[in-house]
């Protein structure tokens, strides 16, 4: 089945199983959103079978709660879980200092409550992931569809005052019809091309009414685990400056592909 999956998507693959390898016995887990968090949803779902793990998990869309579900995981919500021992999930770049842009998938405001509910989050990814400064891929924010057209000239007003190079942002569809997020609110998408102070941009973001959450990951992963085609993984921990490759490799004969239903 491997033979099916690109590159990019083994490299994806490894990451999710190696960092499933981090849940223990008794965890209380944040399952994240997206084709690699659901390579890692399916490889936990076949621990709590193969060895009896027993974990409460908390899921971060409508699409990762079913999927788990479906491979036999105890799913709660937040509130019933109340804290997490850590949240493993995706992202669509990421820097140096873990500071992240997600919700390519559109579930950035639940990943980002459950991340933030978390002693500890581990991003999934492939190295092409990595980028020297965030932007290139364009920043999701969660906007209430109540008035979403002066929000949106609102924050493109305020991109003129802030670091970055383009100032153009788009409604993110679904066909013909407006997408619209797990919490009922739209998404607009700022093709930023370069963010020179994330930090600030998502402050400043989250000040104009209307905005509920922005796709910036500022001061919440701790770990990064970078997959590669081989099935190898490189583990950088950020609080520790632990930067090491894994021994071994994981097996990819076991893949499906199932990005086709993410
Ligand atoms: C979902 O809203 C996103 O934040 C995903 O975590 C991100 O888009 C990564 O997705 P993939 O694992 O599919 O690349």
């Amino acid at each position: 089945m491997t033979d099916q999956l690109t590159p990019i998507d083994r490299a994806k693959y490894a990451s999710a199983h190696c960092a499933a390898d981090f849940v223990q016995d008794g965890m209380r887990v944040g399952l994240g959103t997206g084709s690699t968090a659901a390579w890692m949803v399916r490889r936990l779902g076949a621990r709590v079978k193969q060895e009896g793990l027993r974990i409460i998990a908390v899921p971060t869309s409508t699409r990762t709660a079913q999927l788990a579900r479906d491979v036999g995981i105890n799913v709660v919500s937040l509130d019933e879980a109340r804290w997490l021992d850590l949240t493993i999930d995706g992202a669509d770049e990421f820097d140096a200092e873990l500071t992240l842009i997600k919700g390519g998938g559109g579930a950035l405001l639940q990943e980002k409550i459950v991340a933030t509910a978390s002693d500890q989050m581990i991003v999934i990814t492939d190295a092409a992931k990595e980028v020297k400064t965030l932007g290139s891929f364009p920043l999701p924010i969660e906007v209430v569809p109540f008035g979403w057209r002066a929000t949106k000239a609102l924050v493109e007003e305020l991109l003129a005052s802030v670091d970055v190079m383009g100032r153009q942002s788009s409604l993110r569809m679904n066909g013909t019809q407006p997408f619209v997020t797990d919490e009922g609110n739209y998404i607009l998408d700022l093709a930023l091309g370069r963010i020179g102070n994330p930090r600030q941009l998502s402050l400043v973001l989250n000040q104009v009414p209307g905005v509920v959450e922005n796709g910036l990951f500022v001061d919440i992963a701790d770990i990064v685990i970078i997959g590669h085609a081989d099935g190898t993984c490189e583990l950088r921990d950020l609080s520790t400056g632990v930067a090491e490759m894994s021994e071994r490799r994981v097996d990819l004969g076991e893949a499906r592909n199932i990005f086709s239903d993410l």
